[in-house]
């Protein structure tokens, strides 16, 4: 008998749901670490799991109750939303994405896991996997962007990241929220979801896919229904897609109450209902829904629900608690030394460095030339919210404002006013604020969102700038005469912007870069690197245009502007603000001479595709390239362009060099075309048309 099995046969139906069952933590209070009553449910198994605890001392008194205080002495998981970051808070991950470095994806969880496992944490609610066309959902900031291919490739590697070769070494992920929440109608936050198959399948599902075969340890399953169906409950999605096709054999958690929500879904009527669905569906652990403990009970009495399922999903929780190595040792945690420290702080300024989005730069309006700079705008002093969505354990007082960074960078005369609030309607500071463009030989407007703009239940339909920022840009371009005015624009998702991004001579997006926002910036603004960050997501002129995303598939009318009967609108035209990977280096890159061979399929590619790429600009910099295709005839109509892959080369001022893309399998027979370019703007792509073979 294994240890699972001896456990399981000693097992009362109460201990067996307490193992099924997570309760948040009433941690947030120094003193007692959980209320006496909450204490009592560990000591007599009723709960076996917990979220929101940390700290290694809270962590190490709760878990002694659990090891030492109850019957079966098994010890607890304790699980937290370390999304981006634990105290060291990296970029959100939607600014992440846009490195378009699995390296770096890596590391950054890895870290991530390093932070919480010190703080006695031993699972994430991460990676965040919805693939998100609609920048209205909040929750876009949390994810990887509108590729399938992108999500897939950060799932692998937050996966790795975050658990490492063994599980015990780093913490469990899970891989939230299966699947199709970013899909919500009119991007409102809970709302349904209505797909089709092919949909699914190629846009949703695929990072999911590519999370259980990198071994992810957990999986979530979304708030939302699909197709009528709720995700909780939704046995087809999660018992056959997810655990028979994928294979997927690790622990299903519901998200916070998502069970007992089955009743306002409509399709239960009560708890013990409830609770048959999401055991039925393949759901493990309840998350603060009671549910299980409550409903099964009554449900296995009425027979709505058998005890093997409650054996297996037992069972799989033991087994994630003996991979973790808990019942070995349960106590996680401890200090962390200096270096450690300083070297995931100097992660976080690299990586949110790397995550800016150039998005438009004129008349060399950077990097900064020498002078006297005005720094104008609510963001500019902004420290707690440069942590974005989901801030971790991250002190909202510690990371780096623009202003700080600045001032730590640059050696010439700042003056600098916020002029207005994020939101709000104060307009007394602005005529102040505009004023100090005279005084100054350039202008930084630092304007944008507030972190709790985006996020979770952080819908909106208007994508402009909040408050009252848009009638402070406009006084500081009247005001500014000709000198250049630089936009920071602080967001957790796309802006619908035009005028602002017309008027200003250089636009960054920011995002939020997390714990080193201000330093990362200055490395930008200073020219002490080049930016390199995409945006990893399409920012529309308008919010009549979304959904609006590279991979469109094709109609039988494309837009022609000599022919009315085309696709289009009458009052914006088709294409984006800015296009899927765009972003702008200090560079100035050219390719040519693309080149399609066959690769070596050990390697796992198909084809490699080379291009010969030169810096003409005259700084040091870093190009990001991406490789789209388009299967020129199929049986279901196919996408303009699909992403194949994405690489990055970086050279010096006046150097060249050739960067190899390889490509996967997964073209069909016939002609299909090849494409390169810096983004999915067609204008800047290189192609050419090859014939595939049948296998
Ligand atoms: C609700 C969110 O949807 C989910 O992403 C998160 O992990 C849980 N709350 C736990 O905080």
């Amino acid at each position: 008998m294994t240890r699972i099995e001896r456990l399981l046969a000693q097992m009362t139906l109460a201990e067996k749901l307490g193992q099924m069952t997570m309760t948040t933590s009433d941690s947030a209070v120094t003193g007692p670490v959980m209320s006496p009553l909450s204490q009592a449910a560990i000591r007599s198994g009723e709960t076996g799991n917990l979220l929101n605890l940390f700290g290694p001392e809270k962590a190490r008194r709760i878990q002694k109750i659990a090891v030492e205080e109850s019957r079966l002495g098994i010890p607890l998981l304790l699980a937290f939303d370390v999304i981006h970051g634990h105290r060291t808070i990296f970029p959100i991950p939607l600014a992440e994405a846009g490195l378009f470095d699995p390296v770096a994806w890596e590391m950054t969880a890895r870290e991530a896991a390093l932070d919480a496992a010190a703080d006695g944490i031993n699972m994430t609610f991460a990676p965040m996997l919805d693939v998100a066309r609609d920048p209205r959902w909040g929750r876009i900031t949390e994810g990887p962007g509108e590729s399938a291919f992108v999500g897939a490739a950060i799932a692998r590697a937050k996966t790795r990241g975050f658990q490492t070769a063994r599980l015990s070494d780093g913490i469990a992920a899970c891989a939230k929220h299966y699947c199709a929440y970013g899909a919500v109608t009119a991007g409102r936050e809970y709302a349904p979801t209505d797909l089709s198959d092919l949909t699914l399948r190629q846009v949703y599902l695929p990072p999911f896919a590519a999370a259980v075969e990198a071994g992810v340890a957990s999986v979530m399953p979304a708030f939302t229904d699909l197709n009528g169906v709720p995700m909780t409950a939704h046995a087809g999605l999660l018992r056959q897609t997810l655990r028979g096709e994928m294979g997927f054999d690790g622990v299903i958690v519901s998200d916070y109450t998502a069970i007992v929500e089955l009743i306002n879904h409509g399709v239960a009527s009560d708890l013990a209902e409830a609770a048959a669905l999401a055991l039925k569906a393949g759901v493990d652990i309840d998350m603060m829904s009671g549910a299980y403990a409550r409903g099964l009970p009554e449900a296995l009495e009425r027979g709505l629900a058998r005890m093997d399922d409650i054996d297996a999903a037992v069972t799989r929780v033991l087994t994630l608690k003996e991979r973790l190595g808990l019942f070995d040792n349960p106590y996680r945690g401890g200090g962390e030394d200096r270096e450690t420290l300083a070297r995931r702080r100097a992660l976080a300024r690299n990586v949110a460095a790397r995550s800016l989005v150039l998005l438009k730069n004129e008349r060399n309006a950077l990097p900064l030339s020498r002078g006297r700079l005005a720094v104008i705008g609510p963001l500019a002093v902004a420290a707690s919210d440069m942590r974005g969505s989901w801030p971790g354990a991250g002190p909202p007082d510690d990371p780096v404002t623009v202003l700080a960074g600045l001032r730590a960078a640059w050696t010439g005369e700042i003056v600098t006013a916020p002029g207005t609030g994020i939101t709000g309607d104060d307009t007394s500071g602005i005529a102040a604020a505009a004023a100090l463009c005279d005084q100054a030989d350039m202008i930084l407007l630092c304007l944008g969102e507030a972190a709790a703009m985006s996020g979770e239940a952080a819908s909106r339909v208007h994508l402009g700038l909040p408050g009252r920022q848009q009638m402070l840009a406009d006084a500081v371009f009247d005001r500014a005469g000709g000198k250049p005015v630089i936009v920071i624009l602080f967001s957790g998702r796309p802006l619908a912007v035009p005028e602002l991004v017309e008027r200003a001579d250089a636009v960054i997006a920011a995002w939020f870069p997390g714990s080193e926002a201000g330093n990362a910036l200055a490395d930008i603004l200073t020219g002490a690197r080049s930016p390199s960050g995409r945006t990893a997501v399409t920012w529309p002129r308008a919010v009549g245009q979304i959904p609006i995303f590279h991979d469109q598939r094709p109609g039988g009318r494309p837009f022609n502007a000599k022919d009315h009967y085309t696709s289009k609108y009458l009052d914006a035209p088709n294409t984006p603000l800015f296009p899927f990977g765009h972003g702008l280096t200090y560079g100035d890159f050219r390719l040519s001479g693309l080149r399609v061979s066959p690769a070596d399929p050990a390697a796992g590619s198909a084809l490699d595709i080379r291009v010969d790429v030169v810096n003409r600009g005259r700084w040091t910099a870093e190009e990001t390239l991406f490789l789209f295709t388009r299967q020129k005839r199929a049986d279901v109509t196919t996408p303009v362009l699909e992403l194949k892959g994405f690489g990055k080369i970086a050279l010096e001022a006046g150097a060249s060099g050739v960067l190899t893309l390889p490509l996967p399998q997964g073209l069909n027979p016939g002609p299909a075309d090849i494409f390169v370019g810096p983004s999915a703007d067609p204008a800047g792509l290189i192609s050419q048309t090859i014939l595939v073979h049948e296998a």
